[in-house]
């Protein structure tokens, strides 16, 4: 049996020196290819098992390519204990998922082909590869030939082959997949405890997979990968080594949400995440990591970003809700609806940020907000909204500020847009923009102008300041 279980003395994973990061890296084949990576940002740190889980063509074995420096990136860094990759990346090895054997050498050859590299003499070349074949059970097949063994005496071959170099890092790309069940999960459960009581060398993994609970069963921190192009869509803590026998409850809730989010390629996967954090009582362990991309990092900084949602769609939506008793999951509104999966989660987003709709469970249920807003008639449904928008929309907060502050109480649009390029690229800054004045006009907060580009104060509304009529607008009307 194998003891899962760390030495007290190792950091705790994702705390180690950083070994190998990328950031910012894109990748299009050919001149004018369509881009397979968009944007990969990440870390491999001392002491951590990264699992990378995503689509097949989402880019998983091109950006492990890039990182052992055998794709050159078309944009981005490969950065290697901090200094920029130049050439192969000598700190890794790699575990490939169709074996990559040589057919005509023997298991000792193709386990010796790792060190190839290398400057060691032929006899510490083979005492080398005789430990690797001991260590990966493979004693007794030296001689023999690949086409002797079955899938997964290969797959320990590839592994010796890799482990032989003794690399700092050790990727694997789908290393059981080619292998029937009972032999994946043989193999998988001696490597990880090779890993594990650190028999082995190697200071970090990273194994690309499409399976969901082989990525829970090893990974300290798991990435899902999206595709089209392939970006990382959430960042996931794994569960305790502790906890990951196959009975645990807490690999079962992971393997549960990341099922979710894969099977929604379109949906907000930090929203599922946190969404299941909660569930799971708001342990801070299991709290999904935002991926601090350009833009993760700006709303850190402040900026949030706007749902996509024209005024017409939220107040109907809201009003849908009230008439079918204030509540509906989410496919059940996809259905009746007829929208979209993804068109659906924004709308509840925005809902969201207003406070009129809560998600929980994968159903929609208005606030009590949410219910006066939806019987309002149109007086107390604006001030209703102007007081949502005023309380939780940031960007119209910023411009009725700048227009207060403004002597003319005016402002140009353009000034805005400026604002919002920093934090967004300019087709999502100007669609934050559009929102804005949707959203900010119909609460009659301020007008604009599309002629001139200008915003202005609302002077009807301008005496009551927005604070001051706050969400408490809602009495009777007379
Ligand atoms: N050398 C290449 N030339 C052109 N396209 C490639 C090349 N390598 C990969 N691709 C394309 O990049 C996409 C991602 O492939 P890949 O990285 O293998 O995805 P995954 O490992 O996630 O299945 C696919 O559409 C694939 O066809
Ligand atoms: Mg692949």
């Amino acid at each position: 049996m194998t003891v899962l279980s760390t030495t007290a003395a190792e950091p705790k994973p994702g705390t180690g020196t950083v070994l190998l990061a990328s950031e910012e890296v894109r990748k299009s084949f050919g001149r004018e290819g369509t881009p397979v990576l968009d944007g990969v940002t990440l870390e491999l740190r001392e002491g951590e098992f990264v699992a990378l889980l995503g689509p097949s063509g989402s880019g998983k074995s091109t950006l492990l390519r890039i990182l052992a420096g055998l794709v050159q990136p078309s944009d981005g860094t490969v950065l290697v204990r901090g200094l920029p990759l130049e050439g192969i990346n000598r700190q890794v090895a790699i575990v490939f998922q169709n074996f990559a054997l040589f057919p005509w050498l023997t298991v000792l050859q193709n386990v010796e082909l790792g060190l190839l590299s290398t400057e060691l003499s032929q006899s510490e070349k083979r005492e080398r590869a005789t430990k690797a074949i001991d260590l990966i059970g493979l004693d007794g097949y030296e001689e023999a030939f690949p086409k002797e063994l079955s899938g997964g005496m290969k797959q320990r071959v590839g592994f010796a082959r890799a482990l032989v170099v003794q690399p700092e890092i050790l990727f694997m790309d789908e290393p059981f997949s080619a292998l029937d069940v009972l032999t994946g999960e043989n193999l998988r459960t001696e490597f990880q405890a090779m890993w594990l009581e650190r028999t082995i060398p190697t200071k970090a993994v990273l194994m690309v997979t499409h399976n969901i609970d082989e990525a829970v069963a090893l990974a300290d921190r798991i990435l899902v990968f999206g595709a089209n192009p392939g970006h990382i869509r959430v960042e996931l803590p794994g569960v305790p080594t502790s906890e990951r026998h196959a009975k645990s409850g807490a690999r079962a809730a992971l393997v549960d949400t990341i099922y979710r989010i894969m099977t929604e390629p379109n949906a907000d996967a930090v929203a599922i995440a946190e969404e299941a954090a909660l569930a799971a009582g708001g342990e801070r362990a299991q709290a999904p990591r935002k991926r601090q991309t350009k833009r993760a990092r700006s709303k850190a900084a402040g900026y949030q970003r706007l749902p996509d949602v024209s005024v017409d769609d939220l107040t109907g939506f809201v009003q849908y809700l009230g008439g079918i008793g204030g509540q509906a999951n989410l496919s059940e509104l996809g259905r009746d609806l007829q929208v979209r999966a993804d068109d659906l989660l924004v709308l509840v987003e925005a809902c969201d940020l207003l406070r009129f709709v809560d998600l929980k469970r994968r159903v929609a249920f208005l606030t009590e907000l949410g219910k006066r807003f939806a019987e309002a008639e149109l007086d107390e449904e604006k001030a209703l909204f102007r007081a949502a928008v005023a309380e939780q929309v940031s960007l119209i907060r910023f411009i009725t500020r700048a227009l207060e502050d403004e002597p003319s109480h005016s402002l140009e649009a353009q000034f805005v847009l400026d604002e919002l390029e920093f934090a967004f690229r300019p087709k999502e800054a100007r669609q934050q923009l559009e929102t804005a004045i949707d959203w900010g006009r119909y609460a009659e907060l301020f007008t604009y102008d599309q002629v001139s580009g200008e915003f202005r104060l609302d002077e009807e509304h301008r005496l009551g300041s927005t604070e001051s009529k706050g969400i408490g607008v809602g009495q009777e009307q007379p």
